[in-house]
């Protein structure tokens, strides 16, 4: 398979470097990237090659990924209607409906949607996929061959659950830092040092979520186990509960699929003014 990416930064460059990984040929594989730069970058440390012409880069490709930012990608994907021919597309684009998509590629179907996160990066990420009924199987196999090189893939029956894979698992990331943070902070103000600090909380992490994902008991039982009465465990829960923690992140998890609907819907109109993100 032919595999052409459109947009060579971050995500581009860490699903590159897991299809290599998973024994891809670079000679398979071409990045098209304005910035000559990345481009450079991406020859360099990839051994991709990477064009600046969307029509050399995309030419006989069999899938093509549209790996631009959101506010990019309806210019990007009308330059590319007449170009795509027969090939599956496929997006990364954050809240990019496949309407839209489809619209701008001049009624192209053959899309399927994706919403990495950036544990990707580190080849350990985690991405919702979308495909409308009518999707062959094959071009399911694909997308999802192509996602799977960075990590694990989920399908969503809905295109509106893209909404809730974004505010959870695209966002999540940032809310394990913001606990990773904090527990950074209090083991500081305990007394050890940022390095210390950092691998007591970056460990216990690491463990738990080991832990979690070996064990067959819900998350809820293995809190238990850690908190025995009166124990400081017990302790610490009281506290976080007292300051309504958990379903704080209940709260802000809504609040982030809220916003995924608000962006969809923006950055999918044609109306200028609807576009103010
Ligand atoms: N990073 C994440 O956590 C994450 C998670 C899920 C989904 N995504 C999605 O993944 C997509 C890419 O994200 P990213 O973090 O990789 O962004 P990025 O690093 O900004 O990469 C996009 C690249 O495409 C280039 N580009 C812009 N217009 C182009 C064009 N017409 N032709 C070719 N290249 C063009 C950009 O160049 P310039 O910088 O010069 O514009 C940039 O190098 C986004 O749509 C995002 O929503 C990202």
């Amino acid at each position: 398979m032919k595999l052409s990416f459109v947009g060579g930064g971050n995500m581009a460059r860490a699903l590159v470097a897991g299809l290599l990984k998973k024994g891809w040929q670079p000679g398979d594989i071409r990045v098209v990237e304005i910035d000559a730069g990345a481009r450079e970058r991406l020859q360099r440390e990839l051994g991709v090659a990477a064009h600046a012409s969307l029509a050399e880069g995309v030419a006989a490709a069999d899938c093509v990924v549209l790996a631009v930012k959101p506010q990019q990608m309806r210019e990007v994907a009308r330059s590319l209607a007449p170009l795509a021919g027969e090939a599956l597309v496929v997006t990364i684009a954050a809240g990019i409906r496949h309407a839209d998509l489809t619209r701008w590629l001049g009624g192209h179907s053959r899309v399927v949607r994706a919403m990495p996160n950036t544990p990707a990066l580190a080849l350990a990420g985690i991405t919702g996929l979308y495909a409308p009924q009518a999707a062959t199987q094959a071009d399911r196999d694909h997308a999802a061959q192509i996602l799977g090189a960075a990590g694990t893939t989920l399908w969503v029956e809905r295109e509106e659950q893209m909404d809730a894979v974004t505010a959870v698992s695209g966002s999540g990331p940032a809310y394990v830092f913001y606990f990773i943070e904090a527990l950074e902070k209090a083991a500081a103000e305990l007394g050890f040092d940022q390095d210390a600090a950092r691998t007591l909380a970056l460990e216990t992490f690491r463990g738990a979520v080991k832990l979690a994902g070996e064990s067959a008991e819900p998350a809820a039982i293995l809190r238990e186990r850690v908190t025995s009465k009166g124990g400081t465990t017990e302790r610490a829960l009281a506290e976080l509960e007292k300051s309504a923690v958990g379903a704080s992140i209940v709260r802000a998890v809504h609040a982030a699929a809220e916003r995924s609907r608000e962006l969809g819907a923006a950055l999918g109109s044609d109306e200028p003014q609807a576009r103010a993100l």
